[in-house]
């Protein structure tokens, strides 16, 4: 069976902060996310001096484009050495597939890439009035997802309470990855499906995303460790 991580999410708008913040974690290297504001700040810099100091990457750009270029701007990504790395799911099997071709290296290695189904911050009122589709978000989830398995993509991004229902339709190898995550004793913020780290491991998810609960807490390395304890035992 695969291993239960915690990734952290980088949220920060300079490649200044962001070393402040890794400069706390002297033992174990967290794995962490760079999203949209840290890469489009500080370029791919950022992500050779974060590999240099021992962490893993998942690059969190959610590429959505024809497929030839996905394609080529893949295949960039995977010289940088990413780990994990994403696309929109919306953009078709054949995008997929192409992204595929992009990361694969020459010696047949890659990252794993995993799909976006629909962003959390969708309601299903709004996909289907403005993007109309005809379906239920958790419908679309389950399809999304099946096509990115088609498209011999590793697993999804999707929130914590339709893991389940994706590893049923998936299978239990399908790699689920999940943000949404609160302590019991935390706040919401402005995430609305949320569940705990704990919850989260009953659930059977591959992969926590925490932001703001390690970064914005007042001993981040302790909230770290508390989520890893929760999540990975
Ligand atoms: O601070 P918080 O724990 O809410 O951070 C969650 C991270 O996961 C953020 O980087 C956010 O952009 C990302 N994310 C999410 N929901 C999605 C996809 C990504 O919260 N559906």
């Amino acid at each position: 069976m695969r291993k239960r991580d915690v990734i952290i999410a980088c949220d920060f708008s300079s490649a200044e902060e962001t070393m402040k913040f890794l400069d706390k974690f002297r033992e174990k290297k967290p794995f962490v996310k760079i999203g949209m504001e840290l890469y489009y700040a500080e370029g791919p810099s950022i992500v050779r001096e974060i590999k240099r100091r021992g962490h893993r990457i998942f690059l969190d750009l959610k590429l959505h484009d024809i497929p030839n270029t996905v394609k080529k701007a893949m295949a960039v990504l995977s010289r940088l050495d990413v780990d994990m790395c994403n696309v929109h799911a919306a953009g078709t099997i054949e995008m997929m597939r192409a992204a595929v071709e992009g990361l694969t290296r020459e010696d047949g290695t890659r990252p794993l890439l995993i799909a976006v189904t629909q962003l959390t911050s969708t309601s299903e009122e709004r996909m289907q009035k403005e993007l109309l589709i005809n379906a239920t978000i958790n419908d679309t989830v389950v399809k999304y997802a099946q096509n990115a398995k088609e498209a011999g993509l590793d697993g999804v991004v999707c929130s914590p309470l339709e893991a389940g229902m994706v590893k049923k339709a998936c299978g239990e190898e399908f790699m689920t990855v999940t943000p949404g995550i609160r302590f019991a004793d935390g706040e919401a913020g402005d995430q609305v499906r949320i569940t705990t780290p704990a919850r989260a491991r009953e659930i059977g998810t591959d992969y926590i995303v925490v932001g703001r609960p390690i970064t914005a807490a007042a001993d981040p390395v302790a909230a770290y460790r508390r989520c890893v304890a929760e999540f990975v035992g």
